[in-house]
């Protein structure tokens, strides 16, 4: 039996994008059974309201507790299913990792609750909590119009690390993020084009010095767009070639961490 997923949002037509590719695939397989629901339906009023102005005042509108604890009410109770992790995307969250797609991709059922405007009554997530385990992710350092974005983000990562989703279960352990660092760069054919070379070694047919290229080039690269993930790596777990190139590429290790070296690069 697959996943459960249920959303709920003003904006149910995002979730459209569902019915393509990959994870279209996984939802007619049944990997993954998705439900959408519009929170105006949970709503009591002529006009479908569900913002108002903020108590204390400020700018823009929150959400509404009314209509958010009804439609949460209603999906709890839609499913025998135990044990739901209630997803509330916001900006002001834990940042959402791959770590955290991999620890929801065995979970049996995860709902969303997309917030818009400047977000939702503070109650909503208090009250849930007694019915469901909620945590509240970022996708990163930047503000989006509401959570239906990062909510197919996150499905989206969810989802294609269920079982038979990715066709080559190899290609979700090549890849950034999985082991704290960034893929290396990637090539395919013609070998040359427009007077660009593959590296050599990658038509070499030489398993172990390939694999070997590809880490010194994951390793580089991390070094230079994402210090913040050389920071993380545990100096015990890499190989002497690893230390070199890191140092190469101006990390040494101090107390067990990697830092970046005082003073000129040495070459
Ligand atoms: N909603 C608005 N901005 C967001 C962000 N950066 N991550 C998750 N949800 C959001």
């Amino acid at each position: 039996m697959g996943v459960f997923v249920d959303v709920v949002t003003i904006f149910p037509s995002y979730f459209e994008v569902l019915d393509l590719s990959l994870l279209g695939k996984a939802r007619r397989d049944g990997a993954l059974e998705l439900t959408v629901h519009d929170l105006r339906d949970f709503t009591n009023d002529r006009h479908r309201t569900v913002d108002e102005t903020p108590y204390g005042g400020g700018p823009g509108m929150l959400m509404q507790p009314g209509p958010w604890g009804a439609a949460l009410d209603h999906v709890r109770a839609s499913r025998g299913a135990d044990d739901p992790l209630l997803v509330v995307p916001s900006p002001a969250g834990e940042r959402f990792t791959q770590r955290l797609a991999e620890a929801w991709a065995a979970e049996n059922w995860l709902v969303f609750a997309c917030g818009r405007y400047e977000g939702i009554d503070t109650r909503v997530a208090e009250d849930a909590a007694a019915r469901f385990r909620v945590r509240e992710v970022s996708l990163g350092d930047y503000v989006l119009n509401g959570g239906e974005v990062a909510a197919l983000a996150v499905i989206e990562a969810v989802g294609r690390l269920l079982p038979g989703v990715v066709g080559n279960e190899d290609s979700l352990t090549d890849e950034s993020h999985v082991d704290g660092l960034l893929e290396a760069p990637a090539y395919t054919k013609p070998a040359g084009w427009r007077g660009r070379a593959v590296p050599e070694v990658l038509l070499s047919g030489h398993h172990g010095a390939i694999a070997r290229w590809r880490r010194d080039a994951s390793l580089r690269r991390t070094a230079g767009v994402r210090p913040d993930l050389i920071e993380h790596l545990e100096p015990g777990q890499l190989d002497a070639r690893d230390l070199e190139v890191l140092r190469e590429s101006g990390w040494t290790v101090a107390d067990g961490r990697f830092r970046p070296t005082p003073g000129p690069v040495a070459d």
